[in-house]
């Protein structure tokens, strides 16, 4: 680890001070990458949505629960993923991966609530197998939830937080036996500031230690400093 202690400097910025925009550009380039939930959902009418949301992240395997932060328009009116999770208490959560991304951001674009993102995209929607929504062909994985609970925060946000009840995963990606998932051929990227992207292609391993192992690797270090 580089060693910063002499030149560290730290400035303060009091978030009940500045603008939702301004602690918003703060979050979202520190608390970084974020995965991305590209969600499709289904209207009663069958009318078919997907949208990717970065304000994601997987908070319990017990019960299994992912959340969703999802905002409404500046006029307050529902995103159609908020409308049809609302209608419909269903949504499916489709990993992007690096050959997907053109396509998640086609997802993006403020569509009228009558056109399926899907289809401008090229992406091919599977019909959805214990919820009425489909998951995405060209995803490594797509994660079935029903909604667990919604927590309004504010006038324009929600928290959606969805029981995921099924998973689809490409073949290729896991130990049937094992349940072992190979994340570097899952090739998932994520969210950075502005419209920055990262893959997951530069990892490595970090075994948590016990209280004796961290002894044991701490004994050569105190002899070193002393
Ligand atoms: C990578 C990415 C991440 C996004 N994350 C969010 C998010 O977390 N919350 C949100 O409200 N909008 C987010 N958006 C914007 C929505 O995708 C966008 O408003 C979309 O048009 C909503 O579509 P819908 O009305 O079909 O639900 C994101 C956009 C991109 C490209």
């Amino acid at each position: 680890m580089p060693d910063r202690t002499a030149d560290q400097t730290h400035v303060a910025i009091d978030f009940s001070a500045i603008t939702a925009r301004e602690r918003y550009k703060l979050l979202i380039g520190t608390v970084v990458p974020r995965p991305i939930a590209l969600v499709t959902t289904r209207h009663p009418d069958g009318t078919v949505n997907a949208a990717p949301y970065s304000f994601f992240n997987c908070l319990s395997a017990d019960p299994a629960i992912l959340a969703l932060g999802v905002e409404n328009h500046a006029d307050m009116s529902f995103k159609d993923t908020t409308q049809n999770i609302r209608l419909t208490e269903e949504f499916t959560v489709n990993i992007v991966d690096h050959a997907m991304v053109d396509a998640m951001n086609v997802c993006a674009v403020p569509f009228a609530s009558d056109i399926d993102e899907l289809a401008e995209a090229g992406l091919t929607a599977v019909a959805g197998e214990m919820v009425a929504c489909p998951y995405i062909l060209q995803a490594p994985a797509a994660l079935e939830c029903r909604r667990y609970v919604s927590l309004g925060l504010g006038r324009s946000r929600e928290i959606v937080l969805g029981e995921v009840v099924n998973m689809h995963i490409r073949a290729d990606l896991v130990d049937q036996e094992r349940f072992y998932v190979d994340q570097l051929a899952l090739d998932a990227i994520g969210r950075m500031g502005g419209h920055g992207y990262s893959t997951t292609r530069d990892q490595f391993d970090l075994p948590t230690m016990s209280v004796d192992q961290w002894a044991a690797a701490k004994r050569p270090l105190a002899r070193a400093a002393g």
